[in-house]
């Protein structure tokens, strides 16, 4: 099978164009099954995910397809309102399918969503949100039946800021005449960028990224040309792998406001930064030394999505540092992996401390989620001797030509065909 061989020790040096959101491109696709016309999304990267929502929305009958970096959909011929086990297990953001589908179609029958295993990762709070919409909401066979029937314009409250049920219900919103109001909503970049998608097709949509969003429901949405904003968290992975592997990189389309708590955190140990309007420069200055300690939280605290990242930073910084993760119970797969390279990594109940060494080495790895697949890349470029990864289909999830973008500023990656060492 398909694999990653890599050879540690080059220093990186170079310049990378970071790529639209993911987690921006994913909800916005949702979206664009409430307009009215043909959406134009521009300078799309071919993410593994992206790809399954282009195959969920052609099944629901609509038109899903790229021209060059574009991608365009039209959902005008839409006429379904079921989606499939096979289709929806493989991805999370298929559970942001169920408010826009509801919204259209009057009811939705949706088998539950896949993702990374990091965690149980509930949908309860989507559930709630639709049912305080007035929706009847029935879970059967590993099924979710919704009736819209008596779909009311609302003011909701999130118990905990969600970012997919945040994103379901303002999409769902946008389908009931009247002013709904999202209370403790997440405040992340990408619900600013759905917004803004929305808004950009007629919508009217306010509050993004503050406390309460209010959406004006009922409106016709129009046609649109859209480019979601830059990818914060291959932004910040690029970032790490400058810091782990030492050398000056160039980071070009970012919004360097997106990674504020990342740079913070390093610009205190061996880096030097250069802040631009739309580009960050990130230069390894001198020996690694432990970064202290990092606990995630939702925006704008440190995101949950480079914690496996940060983690193999400090494996290679001298000294001790701490990493705890409060966002999934279960995103601590990566660890087994880094401790087969010689990193000296202790993890319990989401507190992770890590004893930093001047050398870790290269081991036959296996990636077990997107962000965990990534930092044992970063792991890899930095070790002595050579990595192999399997399972980078998890990687091609949410990182576009990523060995070729390393190999572009000097890291030594390749994709290969991968034969198991057989002893
Ligand atoms: C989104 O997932 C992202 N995925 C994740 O990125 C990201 O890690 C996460 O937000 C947090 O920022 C996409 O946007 C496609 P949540 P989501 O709902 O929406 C609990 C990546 O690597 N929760 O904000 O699933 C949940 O268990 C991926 O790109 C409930 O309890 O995240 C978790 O503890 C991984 N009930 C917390 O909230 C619910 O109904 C945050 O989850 C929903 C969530």
């Amino acid at each position: 099978m398909e694999g990653f061989f890599i050879v540690g020790g080059n220093r990186l040096e170079g310049e990378v164009e970071i790529d639209c959101a993911k987690n921006s491109l994913l909800p916005i696709i949702a979206c664009s099954v409430l307009i009215d016309g043909e959406v134009e999304l521009r300078d799309v990267p071919q993410y593994k995910d992206v790809l399954v929502m282009c195959e969920i929305i052609r099944h629901l009958g609509g038109k899903a397809f790229f021209k060059g970096n574009n991608l365009y959909i039209d959902c005008q011929s839409m006429d379904k309102d079921c989606l499939p086990n096979d289709l929806a297990s493989s991805v999370r953001s298929s559970i942001f399918m169920l408010g826009p589908i509801l919204g259209k179609m009057g009811k939705a029958k949706v088998a539950y969503p896949g993702g990374c295993d990091i965690g149980l990762r509930p949908i309860d709070l989507h559930l709630k949100g639709v049912r305080d919409f007035g929706a009847k909401v029935i879970e059967k066979n590993g099924y979710i039946y919704a009736d819209g029937k008596n779909l009311e314009a609302r003011d909701i409250v999130l118990s905990f800021p969600s970012v997919g049920a945040t994103e379901n219900l303002m999409m769902l919103a946008l389908s009931i005449k009247g002013q709904s109001r999202i209370f403790n909503p997440a405040r992340e970049p990408e619900i600013v960028d759905l917004q803004e998608f929305i808004n950009s097709c007629g919508g009217k949509v306010m509050g993004g990224g503050g406390d309460m969003i209010v959406v004006d429901g009922g409106r016709k949405l129009h046609s649109t040309s859209f480019k979601a904003i830059p990818d914060r968290i291959e932004t910040g992975t690029y970032i790490i792998a400058t810091a782990m592997c030492g050398g000056k990189v160039k980071l070009n389309n970012v919004i360097p406001s997106h990674n504020n708590s990342l740079i913070s955190k390093l610009s205190k140990s061996a880096c030097k930064f250069e802040i631009n309007n739309d580009s960050i420069v990130i230069e390894r200055k001198s020996h690694l030394k432990s970064f202290g300690e990092v606990e995630t939280a939702v925006y704008p605290g440190f995101p949950t999505d480079l914690q496996a990242q940060i983690t193999a930073l400090g494996a290679v910084s001298e000294g001790y540092s701490m990493v705890v993760e409060n966002l999934f119970e279960a995103r601590n797969k990566h660890i087994a992996e880094l401790v087969k390279m010689g990193c000296d990594i202790r993890s319990k109940s989401g507190i992770t401390i890590i004893n930093g060494k001047p050398k870790i080495y290269g081991a036959d790895l296996v990636a077990p989620d997107l962000r965990g697949g990534a930092s044992l890349v970063l792991a890899g470029l930095c070790a002595e001797g050579y990595t192999t990864i399997e399972n980078i289909s998890l990687i091609d999830r949410g990182y576009y030509k990523f060995e070729k973008k390393l190999s572009q500023i000097g890291g030594d990656i390749k994709r290969l065909e991968i034969v198991k060492n057989k002893c």
